[in-house]
């Protein structure tokens, strides 16, 4: 990847320097759904698919970006950084500039080059692959003195106040601090975290990944509305819970208290609750080598997302329903914001060639879309490859 990205950046853009490439994974979140924004827990891996960029300063107050994979450039000026509405995937980098600046960086002019080989639009997180990786080649190019922290937030920022999506921390933070062969227990109010192994192998399974082939069309707005039915589950919960400051502070022996809430509120703020212990849960047995309980608890998770949540979509329920349908599967759930992209399921590996034929034939059959079945392994994160 590395050579292949370093001679397309001397044929576009001869007059630069040699370039630096860096590399940022894409990732596949385990437990843990729409509790980041909440100060809750996550427990995200980084995937061994991502984002790689060759970059060099180039001496001028622009960007100059290049997409192998659209074959199509862009450009913008440092002094004025505003979105494009035709080119989104440009978005992201400008954003990371615009980060960089507000944060009293002044970063230069540069030629890039992206390639990707995350699915987009399925819940993988290649748009926070391009952040972090935008933001570790400025970083690198400028000799920035920025801790990863920081970068995670400027790339989360990127993405909450230049991209438009209110998103929490987990996906910047997995792409950054993941790690080969385990995943990521995060803390999303300290932002401590602690690295799980995963012993799927191990035990003689795999997480499969399944990707719907529905693109995440709703995701925005519904997002962005989950966020503020959380934060008004918070408001009211308050006048009984004065101390609380997130649903991350609501227990399970609160849940009388939540529902009481209005109905809507009261769905929203319990699967919050319900799914936060399910990621110390799933960790616990994990940690103990049971993946009867940890796949239990995937499913419940998903059950959760249905139904008070209410962020599944038809074709990620039956994907759920079918892959609990096959022989030796432990759990199955979507992954991810939801309304598309992709679920998982623990399947025997022994057992993979037939859980892919099987559900992917019964899924044509009653949706008329390819799904498409991908087993990644836990990768490291963000990093310099030259
Ligand atoms: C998206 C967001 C994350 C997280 C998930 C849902 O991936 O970017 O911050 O909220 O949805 O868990």
């Amino acid at each position: 990847m590395k050579n292949k990205l370093q001679r397309e950046f001397r044929a576009k853009f001869a007059s630069s320097g040699e370039p630096l490439v860096v590399w940022a994974p894409g990732r596949v979140n385990l437990l843990g759904e729409h509790t980041d924004y909440n100060d809750g827990f996550v427990f995200p891996m980084a995937i061994d698919a991502g984002i790689a960029m060759a970059g060099a300063l180039n001496k001028s107050d622009r960007v100059n970006l290049y997409s192998l994979n659209y074959d199509v450039q862009d450009s913008f000026a440092l002094q004025d950084i505003v979105p494009s509405d035709k080119k989104n995937w440009s978005n992201y980098i400008r954003g990371v500039c615009r980060e960089f600046q507000s944060a009293g960086f002044e970063p230069q002019g540069m030629d890039i080059v992206i390639y990707g080989n995350v699915p987009q639009g399925a819940g993988l997180s290649s748009s926070a692959a391009l952040e972090v990786a935008a933001a570790v080649l400025l970083t690198t190019l400028h000799d920035f003195a920025v801790d990863s922290v920081s970068l995670i937030k400027m790339a989360q920022r990127a993405e909450n106040d230049f991209v438009g999506v209110a998103s929490g921390i987990m996906d910047q933070f997995a792409s950054m601090m993941g790690h080969k062969d385990h995943a990521l227990f995060l803390d999303c109010r300290s932002l401590d975290y602690d690295l799980v192994p995963t012993p799927f192998e191990q035990h003689g399974y795999a997480v499969a990944v399944i990707n719907s082939g529905v693109r995440r069309g709703l995701v925005d707005s519904a997002y962005n509305d989950r966020r503020q039915e959380c934060m008004d589950a918070v408001r009211l919960l308050t006048k009984d819970l004065p101390k609380i400051t997130a649903l991350r502070d609501v227990t399970v022996e609160d849940l009388p208290l939540v529902n009481a809430l209005p109905q809507l509120l009261a769905k929203r703020a319990r699967h919050v609750v319900t799914e936060n212990n399910r990621v110390l849960s799933g960790i616990e047995a994990l940690r103990a080598g049971d993946l009867v309980t940890f796949g239990q608890e995937l499913t419940k998770s998903h059950r959760s997302l249905q139904n008070d949540f209410e962020v599944s979509c038809p074709e990620l329920d039956l994907l759920v329903d079918l892959s609990l349908g096959q022989p030796g599967v432990l759990g199955a759930r979507m992954t991810g914001a939801g309304f598309g992209g992709c679920t998982i399921a623990l399947v025997p590996r022994e057992r993979l060639a037939e859980f892919e034929q099987r559900v992917t034939a019964d899924y044509a059959a009653k949706t008329n879309l390819t799904a498409e079945v991908y087993v990644f392994g836990a990768s490291h994160g963000a990093m310099l490859l030259s």
